[in-house]
């Protein structure tokens, strides 16, 4: 991340800017103290009015903290993303994993193994195409892996709670802080990812996603794209509804609409207003101020707009997938409650518009993040790293399970 390096001269002014806010009444009322600091941030906090600068103190606040306390991470080798798979892991890191907890949850998910460098896989997947995304990237670090046996989740909800019910390594590719499961990078960075109209066979590689994404993130000028929140999506879950509802008053502010869902029956499905088209997610890139809500799980949708270089607004903050912990809420992202309302929505993006160059370089921390950490080399890096460390916890050495078939390219 360089971005502090790169907006040194832009940091600098916002600290300056956050101790004026302090003193504002003070500093405002004095001439003199405001000419010291001529060349940047007086030029700054005049833009704003005090009203402005007393209502949103506390996000400025909040960014503060997050600046002070966010470390770079190192972006060779999928070095951001390390301390999740330390994380998932560490519970196993003690007694290691023995053949019965494998045994054990074993109906959990599709049975893989690793024999002298060939892949096995139960004959029946629930998800034939999920299956065939994770075995794109098993496939090709074979190579480079031990022997070793482990249990892949293709559903989309995690299966090891840790309040209750058998325990043993499952691999899924989100939970939340409940679950024991270890998460491993889905397999719609390859194929098998949710179909809509627009993506009919799924959403697509992420490498073909990321190059036309970036370029465009990279060639939209922050002051081209329409100032608005911009949403379409369906109706999985009614956390989406408070912005849809606050479009529908305030379509100024922002354009948010229900799409269909494969359950969609009448106009009660989409908060009883007509079905939106769905939109790419290269359009998205038109919109200053995106939404991104959890869906079943978490969302695909995430990293894909994040390359808009628009500022994200991520709403709740429980389902992860392995890349999530490396974005920071306030640096890379905006965070918001899942539980906010229409008019704490409103008082949040109306900050956003009052603070264009602080919105600015927190979609350009956004972009460079994803861009920088999450490459298709990346997403293969971390299953390796993954899988050679869960074969290092394992206390015994599996022997070919003669059930399973072989898979090949
Ligand atoms: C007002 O300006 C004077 C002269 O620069 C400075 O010494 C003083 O600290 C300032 N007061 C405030 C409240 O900023
Ligand atoms: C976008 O710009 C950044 C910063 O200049 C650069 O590192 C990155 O490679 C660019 N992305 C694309 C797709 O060209």
């Amino acid at each position: 991340m360089q971005f502090l390096l790169n907006h040194f001269n832009y940091t600098t002014c916002f600290y300056l800017i956050i101790s004026l806010i302090y003193h504002i009444n003070a500093t405002l009322s004095n001439k003199s103290s405001q000419q010291t600091d001529q060349d940047c941030a007086t030029e700054k906090i005049n833009k704003y009015s005090k009203e402005a600068n007393t209502k949103y103190i506390k996000y400025l606040n909040l960014i503060q903290d997050a600046r002070r306390n966010y470390k770079h991470c190192n972006t060779n080798r999928c070095n951001c993303h390390a301390p999740v798979m330390a994380h998932d892991l560490k519970i196993f890191k003690e007694k290691g994993i023995s053949e019965k907890q494998v045994q054990a949850v074993k109906s959990k998910g599709t049975k893989y193994q690793i024999i002298n460098h060939k892949l096995y896989r139960d004959s029946n997947c629930m998800f034939p195409s999920r299956c065939a995304g994770i075995e794109h990237f098993l496939l090709e670090i074979l190579p480079q892996l031990p022997d070793m046996e482990f249990v892949v989740n293709t559903r989309d909800w995690p299966q090891i709670p840790k309040k209750y019910g058998i325990f043993g390594p499952v691999f899924s590719f989100s939970k939340t802080d409940e679950y024991n499961d270890i998460m491993y990078p889905a397999w719609a960075f390859w194929e098998g990812g949710p179909a809509i109209s627009l993506y009919p066979r799924g959403i697509g590689r992420w490498d073909t996603h990321r190059q036309k994404l970036g370029k465009l993130g990279n060639s939209t000028k922050w002051e081209d794209k329409i100032p608005k929140v911009f949403f379409r999506g369906s109706r999985t879950c009614s956390e989406r509804d408070p912005l849809i509802l606050l479009s529908r008053e305030n379509p100024d502010l922002v354009d948010a609409q229900y799409t269909k869902n494969q359950a969609w029956k009448s106009e009660v499905d989409t908060l009883h207003a007509p079905p939106a088209e769905e939109v790419s997610f290269e359009k998205h890139c038109n919109y200053k101020y995106l939404f991104n809500f959890r869906g079943v799980a978490a969302s695909f949708r995430f990293k894909h707009i994040l390359l808009c270089k628009s500022l994200v607004f991520h709403v709740g903050n429980e389902w992860q997938e392995f890349f999530y912990p490396a974005l920071k809420p306030w640096i890379h992202y905006i965070p918001v409650d899942a539980k906010a309302t229409k008019e704490q929505l409103q008082e949040l993006i109306e900050f956003a518009f009052n603070y264009d160059d602080v919105a600015k370089e927190i979609a350009e921390n956004g972009y460079s993040m994803i861009w920088n950490n999450l490459k298709m080399k990346d997403v293969g890096c971390y299953w390796k790293k993954l899988l050679k460390k869960y074969a290092g916890l394992l206390n015994y050495k599996p022997s070919r399970d003669k059930t399973l078939v072989e898979i090949t390219n």
